[in-house]
């Protein structure tokens, strides 16, 4: 843990970041720190935390807690809430960012990678969110942020299992927005493009012809978009007017609309 005397000595909020070394996750630790918010950061390479954090600490003096941790593992979640617990932190921000994704026909791709890819882009986030709401129920106050997809509003033939956890996460944070209603507590689902970085391993990008010859997001764009909606309370968060309109047509309309053939798999 990177420590400054002078934060530990203020109460001062923190922010939990899933994800934090890469894409937007890392964006999102660049934009809590910049704030004055001190961090617990997760993710799986030591080394880049390490590094981070460091960074983090140096440019803007918070305090930084980080926990190399695969989230994937079962009850990670609760490994990691008392490992935080004990070092004496409250969180007032929790922004799950991690997530992975896969491609491929749903009978001829791995079950392992699915059943990892269902434990952090569902399972762990679930929990986190339970163990850290309870908390803030308790004090009254905080944001939740999770990160989704535009994948979340409708099938994803080719990335079925992907597309289900996102519509999960999306369902989940609006249902839990909607109890925690006057709460003190405000839930956001952040529903991003595809990013010109970050997950492009899930052949998102290249893949949808829909987003062929569309200006795609940078993940810092996302990030910062993602900040201000969770500042606000927004329940949905989905950048720029005809994104939304599109969206919540399809959202209308669903039974009608399933995802068009744009996910051909190219065959060897
Ligand atoms: N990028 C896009 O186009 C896009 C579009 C819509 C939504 N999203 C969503 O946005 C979120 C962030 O995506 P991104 O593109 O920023 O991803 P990214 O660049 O791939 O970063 C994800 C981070 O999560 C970490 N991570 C992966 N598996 C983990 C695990 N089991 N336990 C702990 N940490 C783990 C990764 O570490 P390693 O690198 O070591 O695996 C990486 O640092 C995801 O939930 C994704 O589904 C992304």
């Amino acid at each position: 843990m990177v420590n400054s005397r002078k934060s530990s000595l203020m109460n001062k909020r923190t922010a939990l970041i899933t994800g934090a070394t890469q894409g937007i996750g890392y964006y999102f630790s660049r934009i809590m720190a910049r704030n004055r918010v001190d961090l617990v950061l997760i993710d799986k390479n030591e080394d880049l935390l390490m590094d981070l954090a460091l960074d983090l600490y140096q440019r803007y003096g918070v305090r930084v807690k980080f926990i190399p941790f695969d989230l994937s593992k079962t009850n990670a979640p609760f490994v990691v809430y008392n490992d935080i617990i004990k070092d004496g932190f409250r969180i007032d921000y929790l922004i799950n960012s991690a997530g992975v994704g896969d491609y491929g026909f749903f009978h001829e791709t791995d079950w392992e990678k699915e059943r990892e890819m269902i434990n952090l882009n569902v399972v762990s986030l679930v929990q986190l969110t339970k163990l850290f709401v309870n908390d803030m129920v308790i004090h009254g106050k905080g944001r939740v942020l999770n990160v989704a997809s535009t994948a979340a509003f409708q099938p994803g033939p080719s990335m079925a299992v992907y597309y289900a956890t996102k519509a999960f996460v999306l369902s989940f944070s609006e249902a839990i927005a909607n109890e925690l209603k006057n709460s003190g507590i405000t839930v956001t689902a952040l529903c991003p493009d595809p990013q010109q970085s970050g997950l492009q391993h899930l052949a998102e990008i290249e893949v949808n012809k829909l987003l062929r010859g569309r200006k795609l997001p940078k993940d810092w764009e996302v990030a910062e978009f993602g900040f201000h909606s969770m500042i606000e309370g927004k329940t949905v968060a989905v950048n720029g007017f005809m994104n939304r309109l599109w969206l919540n047509t399809r959202r209308l309309f669903r039974k009608n609309i399933t995802q068009p053939a744009t996910l051909t798999k190219e065959r060897a």
